[in-house]
């Protein structure tokens, strides 16, 4: 009898156990479980990496977009990912939680250019490298460097007078000699070549596959690197010799409170040249695509331009362009705004949760990836009216608050946006009132790879205009 009772008190009280700990269960999690956002995750594993890549990626989000909304749940590469495009959640997820949503980047891209680059990093590591970055490419870093940079511009179309040519390959060509200008300063100059050579084995093994043997592009790409990571101690060493203030990349990098190792240095030059001349180069060839298209406002261009190169004259001034010249271009300035959102060149940026996060009664897990889509955004015809069409006259009025962010929004904004737009503005000034071009060839297509491309490169031909001088307004005849 005893053992009877025994068991009744042992189970009882376990039964009471288990149902006290499903009380405070209940109690403790009264606020139910947060949704996911709606949305397809696709096949495991393969998710819908498929269906991005087989299809034009704007038609993969404009689509899901129309299904789902401004937020919605994906799976690419492998990753569960929250896809997001509205002004609201761009604000939430580039500016005011940043810190909830860090940079990530495929493990093999992040060994190539290096894992101390400003784009991998948060927090103050990276707030001391934008402080830097910074210092070299505001306005105030800039404005003395006009001249070089239109030296360059002026070389390098000359280069392309009466040739066949691919617009995107001339145009990197250019970018990168700008990017070496506002890194190296004159000592870019000198190492130009090597530089050259072992960035462009370094890039093309930027998309190989991830397999360090002997012989694979890979491996080449390591090796470049590393030889890259040589010329700019060289180029170091020589400028601590000196011991002569530099007013460049590299000089901001140096200076003496700073404590960047060699290193940090060198990685971080090798991400800035990687940030800075795709891009760049890409969206000049869609301008050069674009201006083609519409003459008239081609004609508008050519007149702003010329009409600054007139103005020079009259004064009798330098030939040279100034900054404050390139501050007098408000059609070509907005030709270069319509041009980054019609091309949205960067379709959209990755982001990782670094905690579970709650944005609009949805829960974006720990670990998912967060994508900003640039390209919905700047296509979207809530925010620009029938967003197809090439209208730079739509920037007459300022855009709303994060509906137009080419250059992304917050801690990892583009650092380099206004060298970008100085040195397309430059190049178009000497484009317009000295050359003429044509398209070769059917063009349509449009290639990613990764950023937005005119098929091919854009083949074009470019001639000198028959008269070198503009030909001055008509006077009104006085009577
Ligand atoms: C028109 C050309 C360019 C476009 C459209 C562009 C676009 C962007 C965008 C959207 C981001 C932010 C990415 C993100 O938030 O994930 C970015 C970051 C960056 N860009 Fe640019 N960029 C351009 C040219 C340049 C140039 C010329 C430079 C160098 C001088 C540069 C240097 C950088 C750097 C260093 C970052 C990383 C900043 C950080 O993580 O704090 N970019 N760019
Ligand atoms: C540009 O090149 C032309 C030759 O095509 C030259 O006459 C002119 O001085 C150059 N201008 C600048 C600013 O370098
Ligand atoms: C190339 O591959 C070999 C063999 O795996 C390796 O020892 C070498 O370090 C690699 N080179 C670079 C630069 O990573
Ligand atoms: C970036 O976000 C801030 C805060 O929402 C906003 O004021 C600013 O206009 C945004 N920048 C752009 C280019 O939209």
């Amino acid at each position: 009898m005893e053992f009877i009772t025994s068991m009744f008190y042992l189970f009882s009280s376990i039964f009471f156990i288990f149902l006290l700990h499903s009380l405070i269960k209940f109690f403790t999690s009264s606020r139910p479980k947060l949704p996911l956002p709606p949305g397809t995750l696709g096949w495991p594993y393969i998710g819908e990496t498929f269906q991005l890549y087989s299809q034009n990626p704007n038609v993969f989000f404009a689509s899901k977009v129309k299904r789902y909304g401004s937020i919605f749940k994906s799976h690419i590469l492998g990753c569960p990912c929250v896809m997001i495009s509205s002004p609201e959640a761009v604000k939430f997820v580039l500016v005011t939680r940043a810190h909830l949503f860090k940079p990530t980047f495929p493990a093999s891209k992040e060994r190539m250019l290096g894992k101390e680059a400003i784009f991998f990093n948060q927090g103050a590591y990276h707030a001391k490298l934008r402080k830097l970055v910074l210092r070299a490419f505001t306005p105030e870093g800039i404005k003395n460097k006009v001249s070089n940079i239109e030296s360059i511009a002026n070389d390098s179309l000359q280069s392309l007078e009466g040739r066949l040519v691919n617009t995107y390959q001339e145009m990197k060509t250019y970018t990168f000699n700008i990017a070496l200008l506002s890194i190296f300063g004159e000592d870019g100059v000198l190492y130009r070549e090597d530089l050259k050579r072992c960035y462009y084995i370094l890039e093309k093994g930027y998309n190989s596959m991830p397999i360090n043997l002997p012989g694979t592009l890979f491996n080449k790409s390591m090796k470049a690197r590393k030889e890259l990571a040589e010329i700019v101690a060289k180029i170091l060493l020589s400028r601590r010799q000196m011991k002569k203030d530099h007013n460049d990349l590299l000089g901001s990098f140096m200076g003496d409170k700073e404590g960047l190792t060699d290193q940090q240095i060198a990685d971080n030059i090798i991400g800035v040249i990687f940030a800075a001349r795709d891009t760049t180069a890409s969206v000049l060839t869609w301008i050069f695509k674009y201006l083609s298209e519409n003459p008239s406002v081609l004609q508008a261009v050519t007149e702003e331009q010329e009409a600054i190169v007139r103005s020079k004259e009259e004064c009798g001034e330098e030939k040279v362009l100034t900054w404050a010249d390139t501050k007098k271009m408000p059609i070509t300035s907005k030709v270069i705004q319509e041009t980054l959102r019609v091309a949205s060149i960067l379709s959209f940026t990755f982001r990782e949760a670094v905690e579970d996060v709650e944005y609009e009664g949805y829960l974006i897990p720990k670990g998912w990836k967060v994508l900003p889509l640039f390209r919905n955004i700047h296509h979207s015809p809530e925010n620009f009216p029938d967003p197809e069409k090439f209208d730079p006259s739509r920037f007459e009025v300022a855009p709303k608050a994060n509906t137009f962010i080419p250059f992304g929004n917050g801690t990892h904004s583009c650092p380099g946006n206004e060298l970008a737009k100085l040195e397309i503005s430059v190049l178009l000034h000497h484009l317009t009132t000295k050359y003429r071009w044509s398209v070769v060839g059917a063009q349509n297509g449009i290639q990613y790879g990764p950023f937005a491309l005119p098929q091919n490169g854009l083949p074009i031909r470019l001639f000198l205009k028959k008269e070198a001088t503009p030909t001055p307004k008509k006077l009104v005849p006085t009577v």
